[in-house]
């Protein structure tokens, strides 16, 4: 496992940016799995500030998103889905028809979450995979108990998640109760992972996922398992290791 410490919050970003770079430099038609959350906003920043400077083309690019919350449209303010394309899709020139969210209003979320794995395997799979961490340890929606072997699931979100998402709602009313989430197994089988984390609030977690032991307590834990990862935190976050 590689760590990179940057000093500020745009270093980080700047640092995973130049990684999803590489990886899209090397392979042109790769596979992106991709997060949302506060962490990557940076990230993406930078790498539309690359393609707009035409140092780098997503146009054959195709990507898988980790997550979704359930009951939400693709139109909602606060969808995933939505925020890909405003963090990062609508101003890249990837195709519309490469980019995968789960369905949040899907009728039968089992069917949703079975389409989802068989769409990861058509596609040959992950070439690098962005995640952030909840405060929690959760990656994805991937919470603290949930099954290392689980693929694409239905997930209940914890109220520790609940109460650090609310921040982008009117009311913590408004945050879904559910997700539809890639599983530990998907997020493991990718080829590589990089991981972004900053804050203090997630120096206990970080810590804990990687100096402590694998437990499906700690669900970021498992990447210790993982032959390719790397961490890239600001001080704040990675000063406990
Ligand atoms: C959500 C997402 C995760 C993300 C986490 C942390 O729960 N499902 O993928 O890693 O939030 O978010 P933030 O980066 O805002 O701390």
């Amino acid at each position: 496992m590689r760590i990179y410490q940057a000093e500020t919050y745009q270093a980080m970003s700047r640092r995973a940016a130049n990684i999803i770079s590489a990886q899209v430099i090397y392979k042109p038609d790769c596979v992106l799995g991709l997060a949302t959350g506060g962490t990557p906003v940076g990230t993406y920043q930078q790498l539309v500030e690359w393609f707009q400077k035409g140092d780098l083309s997503f146009a054959e690019v195709r990507s898988v998103n980790l997550d979704e919350y359930l009951g939400l449209s693709p139109h909602h303010e606060q969808s995933y889905r939505y925020f890909m394309q405003t963090n990062l899709f609508d101003h890249i020139d990837i195709k519309p028809e490469n980019t995968h969210v789960l369905n949040g209003l899907a009728k039968d979320p089992a069917v949703e979450c079975a389409a989802y794995n068989k769409l990861i395997r058509d596609l040959g799979g992950i070439d690098l995979q962005l995640l952030g961490m909840g405060r929690n340890g959760h990656i994805a929606f991937n919470e603290p108990g949930d099954d290392f072997g689980l693929e694409t699931h239905l997930v209940s979100l914890t109220e520790n998640t609940i109460e650090a998402n609310a921040r982008f709602f009117a009311s913590r009313d408004e945050v879904p109760r559910h997700a539809l989430s890639m599983g530990i197994k998907n997020i493991m089988n990718a080829r590589r992972i990089l991981i972004v984390v900053n804050g203090e609030e997630k120096a206990e977690a970080v810590y804990q996922a990687f100096c402590g032991p694998v437990t499906k307590q700690v669900p970021a834990s498992v990447l210790q398992l993982h032959p390719d990862v790397t961490l890239v935190g600001d001080k704040a976050a990675l000063h406990k290791l």
